[in-house]
């Protein structure tokens, strides 16, 4: 009977899915919470299929100590940059993860932090609550305008590209964008010019993050990309933190160097670097890019499709390895 170890709580819908087999037993640890190596280590051992998410690291010992009994491991999530590709690839073990579906969530999270931070929604929530709101004011929290900016989308993947067409047809902005691979007939197609990034940095009113985190994307936005940046740029991160190097972001955002930064993940996550919780120009999300019901729902298809279909010897459309 195979045993499927699962890393933290999924939705009830995945449950759902593995009862359906009734010749599967399921492995949790006791607590739902992120679990530290050794713990990670006891629940896979064994275990025919591993499914785990973005903050489980799952490297090539994890992966060595778990083959070969472990046969797939499925991410709860797009990214995957917490698992050792080439050590899976080496050792034989499939991986899967959660792409297209979370796509429109996502992007729409990205232009949510674009416009709390441009129209300074948390500063004005803060206000009313505290009881400061006095009536109308022509000089009250004066922001920005989103529509017809220019926006520099960093990383041109499938979210990067639903991001700039909703900010160029809903918003009517201008897009610049950055890739390592750029796709020219979608940009010819949506009229988006892609420049060098340190063009993008200093054109842009707001840069928004949307590339995979590897070792050339790591600090991508170091202490000299951040110093390109206009005093009234906005920096928009629902990637993953350590493309920004953060103490740095920090340290401008205090100074004014730049205007605001509206952030769905951290260098450190969970934790914050030093600071940023204390300065009123950032809004500050805990990592909630993909967390609308559906987007979650379809996730749990996706990734424990995945899982049933390895097991069973088949191939599944969503593998990256
Ligand atoms: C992902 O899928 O990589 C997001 O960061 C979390 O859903």
């Amino acid at each position: 009977m195979p045993t499927i170890a699962i890393t933290r709580r999924l939705p009830s819908r995945a449950y759902e899915l593995l009862r359906q087999c009734s010749d599967l037993t399921i492995r949790e640890h006791t607590e739902d919470r992120c679990l530290q190596p050794r713990e990670l280590h006891q629940l896979a051992m064994g275990a025919d299929a591993l499914v785990c998410t973005l903050a489980d690291r799952i490297d090539s010992q994890l992966l060595k100590s778990v083959s070969p009994t472990v046969r797939i491991v499925s991410q709860y999530a797009v990214g995957t940059n917490n698992i050792d590709l080439e050590a899976a690839r080496t050792l034989g073990i499939r991986v899967a993860n959660t792409p297209d579906v979370l796509t429109d969530a996502t992007a729409e999270l990205a232009i949510t932090l674009m416009l709390a931070c441009s129209r300074r929604v948390i500063e004005g929530d803060h206000l009313v609550r505290a009881g400061q709101f006095d009536g109308w004011s022509p000089t009250l929290l004066l922001g920005q305008r989103l529509s017809g900016r220019t926006v520099g989308i960093v990383g041109t993947g499938r979210i990067g590209r639903r991001t700039a067409e909703i900010l160029r047809y809903g918003f009517d902005c201008r897009i610049l964008a950055w890739s390592r691979t750029p796709r020219a007939s979608w940009a010819h197609q949506h009229s988006v010019k892609y420049v060098a990034l340190p063009e993008l940095l200093a054109s842009s009113d707001i840069v928004s993050l949307h590339c995979a985190l590897t070792d050339e994307t790591h600090h991508l936005l170091d202490i000299d990309a951040l110093e390109r940046l206009q005093p009234h740029a906005i920096v928009v991160n629902t990637s993953r933190g350590p493309v920004i190097d953060e103490v740095e972001l920090v340290r401008r955002l205090r100074s004014r160097q730049i205007l605001a930064a509206g952030l769905d993940v951290y260098e450190f996550e969970p934790q914050l670097a030093a600071g940023l919780a204390d300065l009123d120009n950032v809004v500050l999300l805990p990592h909630v890019g993909s967390a609308t019901n559906d987007a979650r729902s379809a996730m749990v298809d996706l990734c424990i499709g995945a899982v049933l279909r390895v097991l069973a010897g088949k191939d599944a459309p969503n593998l990256v390895v």
